[in-house]
């Protein structure tokens, strides 16, 4: 440690948590070497290039690059370092559980450090890992170095802001004397530090997902509901939300919930129950309810246009979220692989994320009117905010039929229908799925 309580640390893994752990830290005043094993990464790194889009990143890395090294070499990032953050991703087995094969690479690659350095596992991984870790470390003769769990919950978009502003930090430790070295990390956020022991510090990353998606496919199961007795889901979750003791936060309905988080981390949290020997029934019907939420889309549409087949849909939006590029468990993979499964002729645009191989069989467009243009319906997947402004005359008068399925309840269904479409979002007084015959008799003439 310097003078001014500064940490040289080391970043395992150039990924979303990594950069952004990375950069944070070193706004912090840290340096950091930050090790990844693709080298065409570390090269464009070094050059000063953001592997992919996160707002203020790019700002970051270059207003710190004194602070910063890029590197490929495990060894010599782990023996600069005082604390070794480990940022690899853990997807998702055939069997549900966690891949750590990527944690279990880094251990591997550890040089025989003779000081007493920190191993901080900041990778969603099973409540368990850390004793592994520990047991691993000691076969390797590294008992000395410490283990803390110590996990992120930064959202992509806001990455930043949830790093420099969290709710919280939790830091699990088997010492105090390792769970103090990485508190005085955080110490300038002045945030509440959660001090746990390291199973309960693994458990409450994968709780708090679980939460949160439990959340988001409880309010959409609330505005199917909504639909069927007619009510509008935007206000009962703003009813439901001021009540502090269930907060207004993750509550809006919409076309599911995806990314790369939450569905490897509900999925990893059922398996680990499982495992155990507890059958989490919670977790699998909230699972389930977002996958046929995905899909309900598809019935919206065939209630206003029958069969899909030759029909011209427009995807507004295909990143799992607004403001990020990444496509990862996207609800727009799977609606658009339905759409094309039901033979429609499928056109996205997002502002964004470039899918590439992702998406086969889709048209992608450079521009929403691009997008819309002779199509028979616009389907909002993500709320990118320049999608707000999508019920003009303009838009309207481009399509074949002016029919917008709202996925994420970014318009006003009135002001929308005044311009002269048909609207259906998500559990929206006026948008029953019943309301129209389903039949292919309503297929327009094309
Ligand atoms: C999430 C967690 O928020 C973060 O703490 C964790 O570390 C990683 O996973 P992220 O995947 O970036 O972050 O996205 P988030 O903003 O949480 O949204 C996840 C998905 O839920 C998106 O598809 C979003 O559209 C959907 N969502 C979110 C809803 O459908 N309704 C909501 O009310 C909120």
């Amino acid at each position: 440690m310097n003078a001014q309580g500064r940490e040289p640390l080391a970043v395992f893994g150039a990924g979303w948590v990594g950069l952004v752990t990375a950069a944070c830290f070193a706004e912090l005043g840290h340096e950091v070497t930050v090790r990844d094993v693709v080298p065409e990464k570390v090269e464009r790194l070094q050059n000063g290039e953001v592997p992919f889009f996160e707002p203020g990143l790019g700002e970051l890395l270059e207003r710190n690059r004194d602070r910063l090294t890029f590197t490929l070499d495990a060894a010599d990032a782990a023996e600069a370092a005082e604390l070794v953050f480990v940022c690899v991703d853990t997807p998702p087995t055939y069997s549900g559980d966690a891949d750590l094969s990527r944690v279990w690479t880094v251990i591997d690659e550890l040089p025989q450090l003779d000081r007493r350095s920190i191993l901080v596992m900041k990778s969603t991984v099973p409540v368990g890992t850390g004793e592994k870790v520990r047991a691993a470390l000691e076969a390797r003769g590294l008992s000395h170095i410490g283990y803390v769990s110590n996990p992120e919950f930064l959202a992509e978009g806001t990455a930043i802001e949830n790093f420099m502003n969290p709710d919280r930090v939790v830091v699990g430790a088997f010492l105090e004397s390792d769970a103090d070295r990485v508190t005085a990390l955080y110490e300038p956020l002045g945030t509440t530090i959660v001090r746990a022991d390291v199973a309960s510090s693994e458990m409450i990353k994968l709780a708090a997902n679980a939460f949160l998606t439990t959340k988001i496919s409880f309010i959409n199961e609330i505005a199917n509901v909504c639909e069927l007795v007619g009510a509008d889901v935007v206000k009962v979750a703003q009813g439901v939300g001021l009540d502090h003791r269930m907060g207004p936060h993750f509550l809006r309905a919409g076309a599911g919930w995806g990314g790369s988080c939450f569905g490897k981390d509900v999925s990893a949290l059922k398996q680990l129950a499982g495992n155990s020997g507890y059958q989490f029934q919670l977790l699998a019907a909230v699972i389930e309810v977002n996958e046929l939420q995905k899909r309900r889309i598809v019935q919206k549409l065939q209630k206003h246009l029958g069969r899909l087949r030759g029909k011209r849909v427009a995807l507004l939006g295909l990143a799992f979220k607004p403001n990020t590029d990444d496509m990862r468990d996207a609800p727009s993979l799977v609606l658009a692989s339905r759409l094309l499964a039901e033979g429609a002729n499928v056109r996205a645009y997002d502002p964004e994320a470039r899918p590439g191989e992702l998406l086969q069989g889709v048209a992608l467009c450079d521009s929403t009117l691009e997008a819309v243009t002779g199509a028979d319906a616009a389907v909002i997947v993500t709320e990118w905010n320049e999608f707000q402004t999508v019920a003009t005359p303009e838009i309207r008068d481009a399509m074949r039929r002016p029919l917008i399925v709202d996925g994420r309840n970014l318009l006003d269904p009135e002001a929308t229908r005044a311009v002269g479409f048909d609207y259906e979002g998500i559990g929206r007084a006026a948008s029953p799925l019943s309301a129209l015959p389903e039949t292919p008799e309503r297929e327009l003439a094309d």
